[in-house]
């Protein structure tokens, strides 16, 4: 595996494979790779001739309050993933490389980012779409693949790519768990061992609202209700959202009449935890 650093390289590897008629596929991340990471990864090389996965902390997104300068990091670990999963190149710029002045060139994915995390993390997704688009120039892939974990993150890509045209297929991988429940997330890193087992209160909660719909409940309320109260009997630190939108407009629903995605914002310590459930009747 090539590990990259400058963004002029990154292009002439990536034009020179695209002049071959090799199709790239394109794997964004912040690093500390864990399965989730790597479900992507091992979609990426069976869908595509060449394999291209970033590891970039984006300053960008985090708000002044968040946790950029204790994000994990562990490059030789990742490193060692990515060569495993066969990926063909690890672009792995520096701030300054990304950076090397203030952009003033700014990306508002209106609606899609009013609610959910976007409520609470002003300017965050505004920071992801800067960066995932000077990516995608950069790295000049047929298909990108992102994690359906980060639901409206990969809502917010899909509809800024279909915007602004971008000739990028985005593909939208499934949720991987640890065998527990518990959604993997380089932030789990965070989380005490009494954290960790009262935070599978979230995928429990998440397994409830489907057993709702399923049985037939079509009133959100009722299910927000029982899923709000099993999360708050787990004693979280602060629960930011538990909330049931259109899996497309991710405004919210109040009556179930088709697709329905349950989402929850929870804070167990340090740790801010995001989940989902897309929920289909019949
Ligand atoms: P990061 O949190 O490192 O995640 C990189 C990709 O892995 C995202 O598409 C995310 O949805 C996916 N992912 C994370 N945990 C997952 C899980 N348990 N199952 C399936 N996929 C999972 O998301 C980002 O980085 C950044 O915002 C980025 C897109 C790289 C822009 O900076």
């Amino acid at each position: 595996m090539d590990v990259i650093t400058s963004i002029n390289d990154m292009r002439e590897f990536s034009e020179n494979a695209r002049a071959k008629g090799k199709t790239i596929g394109f794997v964004p991340t912040m690093g500390f790779l864990h399965e989730g990471h790597l479900s992507l990864v091992r979609t990426a090389v069976k869908e595509n001739d060449i394999t291209v996965a970033s590891i970039f902390i984006n300053p960008v997104q985090f708000g002044p309050c968040e946790d950029l300068s204790t994000y994990p990091r562990d490059f030789a670990s990742d490193r060692y993933l990515l060569e495993k999963e066969k990926t063909d190149v690890l672009f792995y710029p520096s701030v300054q490389e990304m950076y090397p002045e203030p952009s003033l060139t700014h990306l508002f994915i209106n609606r899609l980012t009013d609610g959910l995390c976007g409520a609470q993390r002003k300017g965050h997704f505004e920071g992801v779409a800067l960066v995932v688009a000077k990516l995608f120039n950069i790295t000049k892939p047929n298909r990108a693949y992102f994690g359906a974990k980060d639901w409206q993150q990969q809502a917010v890509i899909r509809r800024m790519v279909k915007d602004l045209n971008f000739d990028i297929h985005i593909e939208v991988c499934p949720i991987v768990r640890e065998e527990d429940g518990l959604a993997m997330s380089s932030r789990n890193i965070y989380l005490s061992q009494d954290e960790r087992t009262r935070a599978l209160v979230l995928n429990r909660s998440l397994d409830e609202a489907e057993r709702m719909v399923k049985q037939g409940q079509r009133d959100c309320e009722v299910i927000l209700k029982k899923i709000s109260e099993l999360i708050a009997s787990s004693k979280p630190d602060r629960i930011d959202y538990v909330s049931a939108v259109d899996p497309e407009s991710l405004q919210n629903v109040k009556k179930i009449d088709g697709p329905v995605l349950f989402a929850l914002a929870v804070k167990f310590g340090k740790a801010r935890l995001i989940d989902n459930r897309l929920c289909s009747i019949a």
